[in-house]
């Protein structure tokens, strides 16, 4: 297959994993006869300052014209630290799932099995664990109007969504859910938010036309103390742009660390493919930051494609790393090994092979979906 691919490194720690991304996937085309061309562009801090823009026009077109987009990470903390700044880094992201018409963001929270002693959560607890996340990505709180006063005292931000923004992503989460465990928890804050209670009607009506759906409805409160003590109750979740987000950092940390969960955004006509963590900027540099989020985000372009052998191939890599103790050192503490080390690690043991592995999880099969 051939795939135009656009690499948007952005800031941080973004330029380092997407390295390793690009190193995987070359493995991927080598041991599988494909062709993947990369065109890089820049968004975030480094593209305002550059040209003046989070997300310059030329880049938005690249992504338009290209078969996916594989994201690296956004923001620095020159921004965070001034409340006056005019333009952020973030807002390129924003936009960019926006024009692309990105409105769903799937986080899959799967255990590795190498790295279930790893959590700082009993065993007990995290085994089993394997659920994923639909989050809307094109309203609520995060695009809504936003205000401040003259004399900067006053400020809001506008939380809105129409019946169509709902039921556009409800009806992948519910078909997701129909493959998977057959449940859908709904997560929402319906006793106090009018949006809330907008999903929770547009939400049940549709969960008619998938009678074999369970659905529950949660909220937020209870959700995150839930997936705290019992994280293999849930199978799929379907939330709103805000509390996707704060969900699926604390899924991320139950499985270990925010430096291992990837995603997949998508639309009618475009996706990309990302990692579920920030820019980590003490980080930047230092060659110390977890590529597993970002090669995984590979694995879920591939699988977008239907190349279910090559996904396998990336996902049983990087489980090999963890079962010979290669990662970085927010997985085995004192690590020697940093982010290039992990990279050509995974990118050598992708191989075009059924049996190379002896990976004690029952998932992994040729042909199956092994994230999503
Ligand atoms: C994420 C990130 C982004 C978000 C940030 C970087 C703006 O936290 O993808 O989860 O909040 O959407
Ligand atoms: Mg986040």
């Amino acid at each position: 297959m051939n795939l135009k691919i656009t690499l948007l490194k952005g800031d941080g720690i973004g330029p380092e994993i997407l390295a390793q991304s690009v190193k995987c996937l070359r493995a991927v085309e080598e041991a599988f006869g494909h062709q993947f061309s990369f065109t890089e562009a820049p968004i975030g801090a480094i593209a305002i300052e550059n040209t003046g823009q989070p997300l310059p026009d030329a880049t938005l077109d690249l992504c338009k014209a290209s078969d996916a987009v594989l994201f690296g990470t956004i923001g620095a903390p020159e921004y965070d630290n001034d409340p006056a700044a005019k333009m952020r880094p973030e807002q390129g992201l924003f936009e960019l799932r926006k024009e692309l018409g990105l409105f769903a963001n799937i986080r899959p929270v799967k255990v590795f099995p190498g790295l279930i002693e790893n959590s700082f959560l009993p065993k007990k607890v995290i085994s089993g664990t394997d659920l994923i996340i639909y989050r809307e990505l094109t309203g609520g709180i995060y695009l809504g109007k936003k205000t401040l006063s003259k004399d900067g005292t006053l400020a809001s931000d506008l939380c809105d969504y129409d019946e169509s923004q709902i039921a556009r992503i409800a009806h992948l989460a519910f078909k997701a859910a129909k493959k998977r465990k057959r449940k859908l928890s709904l997560i929402d804050k319906a006793n106090v938010l009018e949006t809330s209670r907008l999903w929770r009607r547009v939400v049940t009506e549709i969960s008619s036309s998938y009678p074999e759906v369970q659905l529950e409805c949660l909220y937020i409160d209870n959700a995150v103390v839930q997936m705290m003590m019992n994280p293999s109750k849930f199978d799929v979740i379907l939330t709103d742009n805000m509390f996707g987000d704060i969900l699926s950092a604390q899924g991320s940390i139950i499985i270990g660390s925010v430096g291992l969960l990837p995603s997949a955004s998508v639309g009618n006509e475009n996706a990309m493919f990302e990692p579920f963590h920030g820019s980590y900027p003490k980080a930047k540099g230092k060659n110390i930051a977890n590529p597993v989020a970002s090669i995984l985000s590979t694995a879920l372009l591939l699988q977008h494609f239907g190349l279910f052998e090559e996904t396998n191939a990336v996902v049983r890599a990087v489980h090999t790393s963890f079962l010979k103790n290669i990662s970085t050192p927010d997985i085995f503490g004192g690590s020697k090994y940093g982010t290039d080390y992990v990279g050509d690690f995974i990118a050598e043991n992708i191989e075009d092979s059924e049996d190379n592995l002896n990976i004690n999880d029952e998932n992994i099969d040729l042909g199956q979906s092994t994230i999503i």
